[in-house]
């Protein structure tokens, strides 16, 4: 079975969103889920969040930012264009219940897959106070989105061109400090940002989950490649996460594990360029 892409759209530069025909994933989807897809018969297989899911469309969405040999290969697909495989819902959904007043902090795409996890606390009652940060305005995306979802959006970008000049960890650790200390703290984001906020969190023992990214392979905890520390212990983060206790995780070795591979992935990506 094919899943064609019904829709297609670039959010900022290099980061695209598309819309799939899978109606059985879209059924069983819960916000924090994954999926694993490959191109064509010889793609490597990578993970993506499920931004969203329409059951009724029978679609899921994903958005994701070029990085490589075959996060390009699918940028360069079309609407209409077909995925050979779309393997989902993975991993294990986010529990939403009542926490109280909630903080997410998105970095970058990390924005795609905290959106639903935001939207579904809101719809728990919980009170969202949302973080949105990118390293300049234009890689800002879903700030609509969020902003629906929040009673409190704040921006921050590294250069200054839009929000707060700086890091997301900067507002919210004025938020921590104030009057409204957060019962709980959602970040996803890249894994140095998911580290520094758990810094930050950790002084006030705030309850911190992160969306862990390690290299994965087959998603569903036989071949072992996403293995990580939390808590001292072994977790496959495709069966066991991809969401943690932030404040538990081995964070340097995760940095150091998805480094691994960096030049045979130079290697992938440049003979694919030039096989354009
Ligand atoms: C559970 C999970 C959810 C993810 N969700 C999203 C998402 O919604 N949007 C998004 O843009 N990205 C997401 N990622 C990251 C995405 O999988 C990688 O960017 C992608 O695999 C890169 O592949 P590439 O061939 O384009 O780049 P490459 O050049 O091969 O790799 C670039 C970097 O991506 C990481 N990476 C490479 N291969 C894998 C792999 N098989 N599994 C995991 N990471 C890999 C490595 O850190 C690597 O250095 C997610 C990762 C995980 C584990
Ligand atoms: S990706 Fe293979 S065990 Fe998790």
């Amino acid at each position: 079975m094919a899943y064609k892409i019904l829709e297609k759209e670039e959010l900022a530069p290099g980061i695209k969103q598309y819309d799939i025909h899978a109606p059985r994933v879209a059924e069983k989807f819960k916000p924090g889920q994954f999926l694993v897809i490959r191109l064509h018969e010889k793609g490597e297989r990578i993970p993506l969040t499920i931004a969203m899911a329409d059951a009724r469309a029978g679609s899921v969405r994903i958005v994701f930012q070029e990085m490589g040999k075959t996060t390009f290969e699918l940028g360069a697909m079309n609407k209409g264009d077909s995925i050979m495989d779309v393997l989902g819902p993975l991993g294990v959904p986010t529990e939403i219940k009542k926490y109280g007043l909630v903080a997410g902090v998105a970095g970058g795409v990390g924005a795609a897959p905290l959106l639903p996890i935001l939207k579904a606390l809101k719809e728990t009652g919980n009170r969202v106070i949302t973080i949105l940060g990118s390293r300049t305005k234009d890689l800002l995306i879903f700030r609509r989105e969020l902003e629906k979802v929040s009673s409190e959006l704040i921006i921050t970008t590294d250069d200054g061109t839009a929000g707060e000049k700086g890091f997301v960890t900067f507002p919210l650790k004025r938020i921590i400090e104030g009057k409204n200390k957060p019962d709980a703290v959602w970040a996803i984001g890249p894994l140095i940002m998911m580290k520094n906020i758990c810094n930050v969190t950790r002084n006030d023992g705030v309850r911190t989950f992160v969306s862990l990214n390690p290299i994965m392979l087959d998603g569903t905890g036989m071949c072992g490649c996403c293995r990580v520390t939390v808590g001292g212990h072994v977790k496959f983060s495709c069966v066991d996460g991809p969401e943690f206790d932030g404040l538990m995780v081995d964070f340097d070795e995760i940095i150091v594990r998805n480094r691994r591979f960096l030049e045979q992935e130079r290697i992938s990506y440049e003979k694919y360029k030039n096989s354009l």
